[in-house]
């Protein structure tokens, strides 16, 4: 074992994200433009072998905990066989997908034999008009039953269900959420509405925070708050009665930065400390021009010492990325 991967405020980085593509089969208002976002060309974008590098090298650092993003991780071929290679990585204790849900139907079992055990579906609206109307494509039922065939699989739990929460938007459905979150195995996430629009229309006034819709379910369903692990970003609530759970993932209203342990990999291989980064580091050019693995590792330690120490998002200086969430990896 590798000494830990720590950053200049002692933050221990154990997580990692990994986008391993940025294409994706949905638009949403909140991530990416109605159309023209160029595409990584196919030789631009990771290999599995090299994933599977670099969370070895990761994993050997203490970075025990992988989470595939993309774009929309499930548009990419094969991505069981990357399952099978990265639950076999020493020292990874979790694996974990996020994913907009389309394709679940004929993946979900392919994905649990592979070794997944844990899943995180995007859904913003339970109702069809509504849905279209965020994602721009017409898919509800097709995510609906992507939920179904996950759950038919005992060992994939939680299966944790994330909305976009924005104001104007989200207010009506708050409760058939947090229904959603009683009548069936998931816990119910909703997530601040963060400036990583494409379209770049996010203004502070649509952020609907996690505080205001607790107190919307409270007025119906009361809610107890059950303990969170020290680096989570979720607030964890579960229902007072005991049916069900919900999170709430307040990175605008309660930066969590402080408790931050991870990093992220965009698909074309560069290491970014925070959703916010104005600087990437490239790891793809040393992963294919020869590098060994111990000049891999010091490249993310020196990348990962200049971590900064919080977002800005809100105060005044805040300069958004250039990238888009899609481009990012969620
Ligand atoms: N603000 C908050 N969450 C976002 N996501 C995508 N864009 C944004 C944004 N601007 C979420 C998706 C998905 C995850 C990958 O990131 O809904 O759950
Ligand atoms: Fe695709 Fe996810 Fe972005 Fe929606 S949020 S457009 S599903 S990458």
């Amino acid at each position: 074992m590798r000494p830990p991967l720590t950053d200049s405020f002692d933050r221990h980085i154990e997580s990692v994200r990994v986008s391993i593509t940025d294409r994706c089969n949905f638009r949403c208002k909140y991530c990416m433009p109605a159309e023209g976002l160029p595409w990584l060309q196919r030789t631009e974008v990771l290999s599995f072998e090299e994933i599977e590098r670099l969370a070895t090298i990761l994993a050997s650092m203490g970075v025990s905990h992988v989470r595939l993003t993309g774009g929309e991780p499930l548009v990419r071929r094969d991505v069981p066989d990357l399952i099978e290679r990265l639950v076999k990585v020493p020292g990874l204790k979790d694996l974990a997908l996020t994913t907009n849900g389309v394709a679940l139907r004929t993946l979900a079992g392919p994905l649990v034999d592979a070794g997944l055990r844990r899943i995180n579906v995007s859904l913003d609206s339970l109702d069809h008009s509504r849905f279209a109307e965020i994602t721009r494509r017409d898919m509800l039922d097709r995510v609906l039953e992507g939920l179904e065939e996950a759950e038919r699989y005992p060992e994939l739990r939680p299966i944790k269900v994330n909305c976009v929460a924005m104001r104007g938007f989200t207010e009506p459905e708050v409760i058939a959420f947090a229904e959603l979150a009683r009548r069936k195995p998931y816990t119910v996430r909703f997530i601040e509405f963060m400036p990583l629009d494409a379209d770049r229309t996010w203004r502070k006034e649509d952020v609907l925070t996690g505080a205001e819709i607790r107190a919307m379910i409270e007025t119906v369903y009361p809610l107890v708050r059950v303990p969170a692990a020290a680096s989570s970003t979720a607030e964890r609530w579960a229902f007072a009665d005991g049916t069900g759970e919900m999170g709430f993932i307040n990175p605008v209203s309660e930066p969590f930065c402080s408790s931050c342990d991870r990093i992220r990999i965009t698909a074309e291989g560069s290491l970014r400390t925070c959703l916010f980064s104005m600087e990437e580091t490239d790891l793809r050019t040393p992963l294919r021009s020869g590098a060994t693995d111990l000049e891999i590792e010091m490249l993310i330690r020196q990348a990962v010492q200049a971590k900064r120490m919080k977002h800005q998002i809100g105060e005044a200086g805040f300069v958004r990325s250039a990238r888009s969430m899609s481009q990012i990896g969620g």
